[in-house]
């Protein structure tokens, strides 16, 4: 694991993104894979979200599995592309690209996100400041990190500099309005940030996890779609659910009601030439 703020970290990540990094063995990805968009894939979705407390695992390596379907849908194999996952997580993501054969780094903030076993060659950095280089991503991938970050706008430029010209960017979030938008506190949310932390508390004796303005941030489809719609330096190939079984990409065109009713916005752009 690398700490962005290390002496010469900066030369020493970006020098380390050779083909001769690290990757596990190849081979087909483990476990079963779901047509996009179908009922069965958004019912297993539902069913693994639900027990994600009690098994984890299975729930994140079912997201990750399908997550890099939805990539390669729009941007074809991803073996032999340099992929950067920024505020991955445990490295679930970065650790399917890998199997499909992708150079794939995690970039991650918070340690304590990161698990007892992250992936090999790790950066601890924050995604608004990434030490890469421009261009230097082939994919950029970012699940469900913007509802996080105070400056969505400002993260996306970060995401959109370290993309190569005709790369790829996978971004989502689960918006506020979103029935989850509360995360652990959802569906209260909707009566009010601090009364539906309140609750949390109470009903489980343990103090919520996110705190609205301080590690979750109310991000609203509309808004969103209109900065980077007005971007000159991404082109928006889909804004769709990411969860839907149907009328994904319809359903975040209707105002107001995409608020509610996507769920999860899932963004793919590709980053136009300079
Ligand atoms: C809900 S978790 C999502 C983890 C994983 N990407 C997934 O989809 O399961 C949000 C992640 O965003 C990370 N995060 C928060 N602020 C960030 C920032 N400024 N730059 C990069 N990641 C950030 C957190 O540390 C956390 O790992």
């Amino acid at each position: 694991m690398r700490r962005a703020g290390d002496a010469g970290s900066r030369l020493r990540v970006v020098r380390g993104w050779s083909r001769s990094s690290p990757r596990p063995s190849g081979g087909a990805p483990v476990g079963r894979r779901y047509k996009d968009p179908s009922v069965r894939r958004s019912l297993a979705l539902f069913r693994a979200f639900r027990r994600e407390q009690v098994d984890p695992e299975a729930c994140y390596s079912l997201l990750a599995r399908d997550s890099v379907d939805q990539v390669e849908a729009y941007d074809g194999p991803v073996a032999g592309r340099t992929v950067v996952d920024i505020g991955g997580g445990s490295g679930h993501f970065t650790e399917e690209f890998r199997r499909r054969g992708a150079d794939a780094y995690l970039f991650e903030p918070d340690v304590g996100e990161l698990g007892e076993k992250p992936p090999d060659s790790t950066v601890i950095a924050d995604g608004y400041l990434l030490p890469l280089y421009d261009g230097v991503a082939d994919v950029t991938f970012s699940s469900n990190v913007l509802e996080h970050v105070a400056d969505p706008q400002t993260f996306i430029s970060e995401l959109v500099r370290v993309t190569r010209p005709g790369g790829l960017i996978y971004v989502s979030f689960t918006n506020w309005l979103s029935p989850w938008g509360g995360h652990e506190w959802a569906p209260w949310h909707y009566l009010g940030a601090e009364r539906a932390r309140a609750r949390y508390r109470r009903r489980t004796g343990r103090t919520a996890k996110h705190a609205l303005g301080e590690n979750l941030f109310a991000v609203h489809i509309g808004p969103t779609l209109r900065q980077v719609r007005a971007r000159d330096d991404v082109r928006v190939v889909s804004a769709r659910s990411r969860y839907w079984p149907f009328l994904a990409e319809t359903v975040v065109k209707v105002p107001g009601i995409r608020e509610v009713a996507t769920w999860n916005l899932l963004l793919i752009l590709r980053r136009c030439p300079p």
